[in-house]
C-alpha cells in the first residue's frame, strides 16, 4: 500500500530538514541559505497544522518547544553515570597511568593509548534512542536517578531527533555535555541587562538554568549545544572496540564531537596535549575547565573497572579555576583620565585564573546596586584569560552584620572636586579637570601611551613619580624637563634620564591622528582621532569646526561632536595645545580627498530596540561607512528608521511622522545590496 500523498510529502520534508539541520548545527556547512530552510520548516507546519494526527517525536518542528511541565519526572539511569577523579599536577597524572599500568600488568606495552578530550563546562546529559528515535534526555543527577528533560533537549538543534544513517543498536544511550557557547552566553545577558533581568554569572549556570526549564519554549530561545563523550546503555547491536572509533561512529549517526579530540600513545604525550589545549583554552568559543583521558581501548577499560563512582580507566586534569570565592575587605574609589569615578574591590587576596588577585573592579554604582554588594561582603570572583577579574555574585547567605553599604563620597577622593553624575549616565564623574591630580596623571599617561605619541621609557610608575615629585603638572611640560632633575629621581641615573630625554625629542615628530589621540578627548580613541585627522586635514580646521559639520565624520555621533566641541573651547586646553606646538610638536598636514558621493550621503538614519544580527556598533559604523549620520531621536529630518523587537516611543513617533521604518533583516539586505552596488 503507498502511503497517501501528505505522508510522503512530510516524510520528506523531515528528512531534508533534518539533514540540514545536521548540516548547520553538527557539522557547522550550511548547504542551504536560511532563507530556503525557514521555507521547508513553514511547509511543513503547515501540513502538521493540517493533519496534527501526523505529528511525530522526530519531527523538527517539535524543537520550538512543548506544553510547560508542573514538574521534571525522574529517571532510573540503567547504566549509572560515572564521574571522574582528578588530577591537579603532572605528578598526579603520571601516578595514575603508573595506576593503570601496575593494573593491566605484563601484557600492557609501556605506552597506553589514551583518547584525550577537553572536558566541557555545562551539565552531563544522556540521549536514549529507541530504533533510532530520540524517546528520553535525561541529567545526570546523583549519577543513577536524573531527571526528565526531554521536551528541552528535543529543542537543541545539535542533537539528533532521529539517527541518520544505519547500523545503530536498537537501543543506544548516548552522553555527553550540554553547554552554552560564549557567544550564546553574551547575547542572553546582554538581553537581560536590557531588561533589568538577573543575569547569569557564568555560560555553566547559564545552560544549566535554560536545560531546568519547566517551560521548553523557554530552553528553545536559549543558545545550547551537546557534544557527545561516551555511550551508556546499549541493546540489540554492538559499537567499535576502541572509544575514539564509538565517537567517529556518533558523528556518523549525527552527533556533534568535540573537533579537539585526539588518540596519543603514552603520558607524555597526554601531557603535551595538555599544554597544548591550555594554551588554546581562551580562544575556544566554549568554557573548558580541564582536560579528560581515558583508555583508548574498551577492552582494557573493562579489564580496569571502576570504584565506587569513578572509572579506573579515565581522569580529568583540572586547569586552574576561573572562579573563587573571596571577602571584599572595603569599597575604594579610582579617578580615571576622564574624571569617571570607578569603585573598586579591595579583596582577601585569593588564587584565581592562575594568578593572585587582590583587586576587582566594580565599573559603577548600578553594577553594586545590581549585584546588591556591600563592604565584607563573601563574592565570586571571575579571572578568564586576560580580562581583568570581576565580581560576579555575591553570596548572600554568608552575609554577617559587619556589612557595610557602599556609597558614592561626595567629593572626588583625589581633588575634592564635587561628583556628578549627568542625568542618563551610569558613569559618575569629578569636576575637577585638570585641577585633580589622578585626572592629570592619567592624561599624561595617556599622552605619552604607545597608541599616541609613544614616548619610550615613560610608563605609568614614573609619570606618578614626575607629578608627584613635582617636574611636571601637565603634558606640555614633558618637553621642559631637565636631565639633572630627572637623573636626581629615584631609581633613575645619568643615563636613563638621558634615554627619556632622548625619546621626548622624538616624539615631537608626530602625525595627525595620534597627536589628536593623545589630548584624550572622551570618546576620541584612535579610530575616531584618524577619521577626524582624515576629514579636516589640519589641527587648525578641527579647532573652528562646529558640531554639525563634526557629525558629517564618519565614527562621529552627537555625543562625540558635543565632546570635540567642548574640548576645542576650554580655555586651558587651547593653552596647552599652544604650549605643546612652541616645543616643537609637529605633523604633517593631511591632503583632504574629496567626498566620494557615497550610497547614503546627506541621510540620517536612527537604530531603535534590539538588533539581533549584528551589534549595534557595527550597524552604526556600517551605516556611517556609507555616508549616513546615525541619529539617537526620530525627527522629520530623518531618512530611515530600523526597528528591532522591543523598539518603543521611537517607532511610534517615526510612525506619526510618516518616516520610513524597517525591519532588520530588511536592514541587513539593503547593507548587501549597498556593498555589491
Ligand atoms: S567522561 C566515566 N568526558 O565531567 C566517564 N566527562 O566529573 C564519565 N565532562 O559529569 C565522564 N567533558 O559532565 C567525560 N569529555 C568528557 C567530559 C566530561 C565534561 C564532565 C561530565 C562529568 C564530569 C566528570
Amino acid at each position: 500500500m503507498t502511503p497517501p500523498p501528505i505522508q510522503q510529502e512530510l516524510d520528506q520534508l523531515k528528512e531534508t530538514i533534518n539533514r540540514h539541520n545536521h548540516q548547520y548545527y553538527v557539522l557547522d556547512d550550511p548547504q542551504v541559505p536560511d532563507s530556503e530552510y525557514d521555507r521547508l520548516l513553514h511547509r511543513l507546519q503547515q501540513l502538521e497544522a493540517e493533519s496534527p494526527e501526523l505529528i511525530t517525536a522526530d519531527s523538527p518542528s517539535q524543537r520550538v518547544g512543548a506544553t510547560p511541565l508542573s514538574a521534571f519526572k525522574q529517571v532510573a539511569h540503567e547504566v549509572p553515570m560515572l564521574s571522574l577523579d582528578n588530577a591537579f599536577d603532572e605528578q598526579q597524572l603520571r601516578d595514575f597511568d603508573r595506576r593503570v599500568r601496575d593494573r593491566l600488568g605484563d601484557e600492557t606495552v609501556v605506552n597506553v593509548r589514551y583518547a584525550c578530550e577537553p572536558k566541557l563546562d555545562g551539565i552531563a546529559a544522556s540521549l536514549l534512542y529507541q530504533d533510532g528515535i530520540l524517546v528520553r534526555g535525561a541529567t545526570r543527577g546523583d549519577g543513577s536517578t536524573g531527571e526528565d528533560i526531554t521536551q528541552n533537549v528535543r529543542t537543541i538543534p545539535s542533537i539528533p531527533l532521529k539517527l541518520l544513517g544505519s547500523g545503530y543498536p536498537s537501543t543506544l544511550e548516548v552522553r555527553g555535555e550540554i553547554y552554552m557557547p560564549h557567544d550564546g552566553f553574551e547575547k542572553l545577558n546582554a538581553r537581560a541587562r536590557e531588561r533589568d533581568e538577573k543575569v547569569f554569572v557564568n555560560p555553566r549556570n547559564a545552560a544549566a538554568g535554560s536545560l531546568r526549564q519547566l517551560d521548553s519554549k523557554v530552553t528553545a530561545q536559549r543558545s545550547l549545544e551537546m557534544c557527545c563523550y561516551s555511550a551508556g546503555w546499549i541493546d540489540g547491536g554492538e559499537l567499535p572496540g576502541q572509544h575514539d572509533e564509538i565517537l567517529k561512529q556518533f558523528q556518523q549517526w549525527g552527533f556533534r564531537i568535540n573537533a579537539e579530540m585526539q588518540v596519543v600513545d603514552g603520558i607524555g604525550a597526554c601531557i603535551d596535549y595538555y599544554h597544548q589545549l591550555a594554551a588554546k583554552r581562551d580562544s575556544l568559543p566554549y568554557d573548558i575547565d580541564g582536560i579528560v583521558f581515558k583508555v583508548n581501548s574498551l577492552e582494557l577499560q573493562r579489564d580496569l573497572g571502576f570504584v565506587t563512582r569513578a572509572p579506573r580507566w579515565a581522569i580529568a586534569h583540572k586547569f586552574p579555576a576561573q572562579e573563587e570565592i573571596t571577602q571584599v575587605l572595603d569599597v575604594e574609589f579610582q579617578v580615571g583620565r576622564t574624571g569617571a569615578i570607578t569603585p573598586v574591590a579591595r579583596l582577601e587576596p585569593v588564587f584565581v585564573g592562575g594568578v593572585t588577585v587582590s583587586n576587582a573592579t566594580l565599573h559603577n554604582m548600578d553594577e553594586i546596586q545590581r549585584l546588591d554588594l556591600m563592604s565584607g561582603d563573601y563574592v565570586t570572583i571571575r579571572r578568564a584569560g586576560d580580562v581583568i577579574p570581576k565580581v560576579v555574585a555575591v553570596l548572600k547567605e554568608r552575609r554577617t552584620d559587619e556589612v557595610r553599604a557602599i556609597k558614592m563620597p561626595d567629593g572626588c577622593p583625589v581633588c575634592h572636586s564635587p561628583i556628578e553624575r549627568a542625568e542618563g549616565e551610569v558613569v559618575a564623574r569629578c569636576t575637577g579637570g585638570l585641577v585633580c591630580e589622578a585626572q592629570r596623571k592619567e592624561a599624561i599617561k595617556h599622552f605619552a601611551s604607545r597608541k599616541a605619541l609613544d614616548i619610550d621609557g615613560l610608563g605609568d610608575k614614573l609619570v606618578e613619580q614626575l607629578v608627584d615629585e613635582g617636574l611636571i603638572q601637565s603634558v606640555s611640560d614633558l618637553f621642559h624637563l631637565q636631565a639633572e632633575a630627572l637623573a636626581a629621581l629615584e631609581r633613575m641615573g645619568e643615563k636613563s634620564a638621558l634615554n627619556l630625554l632622548v625619546a621626548i625629542e622624538a616624539s615631537k615628530q608626530t602625525s595627525f591622528p595620534r597627536f589628536l589621540y593623545s589630548l584624550g578627548i572622551r570618546e576620541v580613541g584612535e579610530a575616531t582621532a584618524l577619521s577626524l585627522a582624515n576629514n579636516f586635514g589640519t589641527l587648525d580646521a578641527l579647532l573652528v569646526s562646529d558640531e554639525e559639520s563634526l557629525q558629517e565624520v564618519p565614527d562621529v555621533g552627537p555625543i562625540v561632536a558635543h565632546h570635540i566641541v567642548e574640548f576645542m573651547h576650554n580655555e586651558s586646553n587651547l593653552q596647552i595645545i599652544a604650549q605643546l606646538r612652541e616645543s616643537g610638536l609637529s605633523w604633517p598636514d593631511i591632503e583632504v580627498k574629496e567626498k566620494a558621493s557615497l550610497p547614503l550621503q546627506g541621510q540620517t538614519w536612527v537604530l531603535t530596540g534590539t538588533l539581533e544580527l549584528m551589534p549595534r556598533n557595527e550597524a552604526k559604523q556600517q551605516l556611517q561607512t556609507l555616508g549616513a549620520k546615525v541619529a539617537g531621536s526620530v525627527s522629520k529630518k530623518t531618512d530611515c528608521v530600523v526597528a528591532g523587537p522591543g523598539a518603543g516611543s521611537k517607532l511610534t513617533k517615526a510612525q506619526d511622522l510618516g518616516v520610513e521604518v524597517i525591519d532588520e533583516v530588511a536592514f541587513v539586505q539593503r547593507l548587501e545590496r549597498y556593498a555589491e552596488a
